[in-house]
């Protein structure tokens, strides 16, 4: 399916991330592990098959470092030859996110956005050039549920967690950004989507996982396995006109 495509997958040692490498290995792609952390990138390879491993690359990338992504890009080029996709997929947070509202500070606030949805930004403008010299590309924008309706506050009392401001404020913007640049790509054969994701297992408290069954339809939490087909689609050439697009991959949460 995914025949020697080079896809680029950033935070691909997180819980996400892992799945979404080992999906695109097993479909015979060769996923880039582009991470903050080369020895998690690292662990996250090795936590694969062997099978799956020769085919798996892992660099350091910092999403929101103009001069990392600049080197890698031109890292992959003169290794493959080419760069089939970027999958922005990190998750950088400033040591005060998750905080509640009312806690939350201005200068959280400007650089948790920063970080994220301008790390975002940062990767696929840069990517994006690339793509144009090569003459063709797809990103592909991993947001969340809570980019598109209003917290379901009510799922989290009881526990210590929250929907933090700014993530709702970097989902949002970034499902438009994915419009912007899908629209501003016009003619240069780039391909620009969002892949929405409910809430994903990950030891989350068993009141919790509970209520926030209650809002979906036949499942609940998804485990990461359970997203993966929607990304394989997007990155195949079965979506080749789906541009600008949003899948939604939520049980039903957001009905
Ligand atoms: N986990 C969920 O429930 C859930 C739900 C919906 C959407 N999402 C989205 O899925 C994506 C992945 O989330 P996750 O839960 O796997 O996160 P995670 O924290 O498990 O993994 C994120 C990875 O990003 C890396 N990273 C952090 N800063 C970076 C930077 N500046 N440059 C490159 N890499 C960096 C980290 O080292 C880590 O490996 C995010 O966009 C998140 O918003 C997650």
């Amino acid at each position: 399916m995914l025949n020697d495509q080079v896809i680029v997958v950033t935070g691909g040692a997180g819980l996400v991330g892992k799945a979404f490498v080992k999906a695109i290995a097993e479909k015979s792609g060769i996923p880039i592990i582009a991470d903050i952390s080369l020895e998690k990138g690292e662990q996250a390879k090795a936590s694969l098959d062997q099978t799956l491993q020769a085919n798996i690359g892992v660099i350091e990338l910092d999403i929101t470092n103009k001069q990392s992504v600049q080197k890698q890009i031109a890292a992959l080029k003169q290794k493959y030859g080419k760069i089939d996709a970027l999958v922005n997929n990190a998750y950088p947070r400033n040591k005060n996110y998750g905080r509640h509202f009312f806690d939350v500070e201005l200068d959280d606030f400007n650089e948790n956005v920063s970080l994220h949805l301008g790390g975002y930004f940062n990767a696929s403008k840069h990517f994006a050039k690339f793509f144009i010299e090569q003459g063709r590309g797809n990103i592909v924008n991993i947001s969340s549920i809570y980019g598109l309706v209003a917290p379901r506050f009510h799922i989290y009392e009881g526990t210590k967690m929250t929907v933090p401001v700014e993530y709702a404020v970097i989902k949002s913007g970034l499902n438009h950004l994915t419009q912007y640049m899908a629209a501003y790509l016009k003619d240069k054969n780039i391909r620009v989507n969002t892949l929405t994701l409910g809430g994903i297992l990950d030891g989350q408290a068993d009141l919790f996982i509970k209520s926030y069954r209650n809002e979906c339809l036949n499942k609940g939490m998804l485990n990461p396995e359970d997203v993966v087909g929607s990304l394989l689609y997007l990155l195949s050439e079965k979506s080749k006109y789906v541009n600008g697009q949003n899948i939604v991959v939520d049980d039903g949460f957001i009905l």
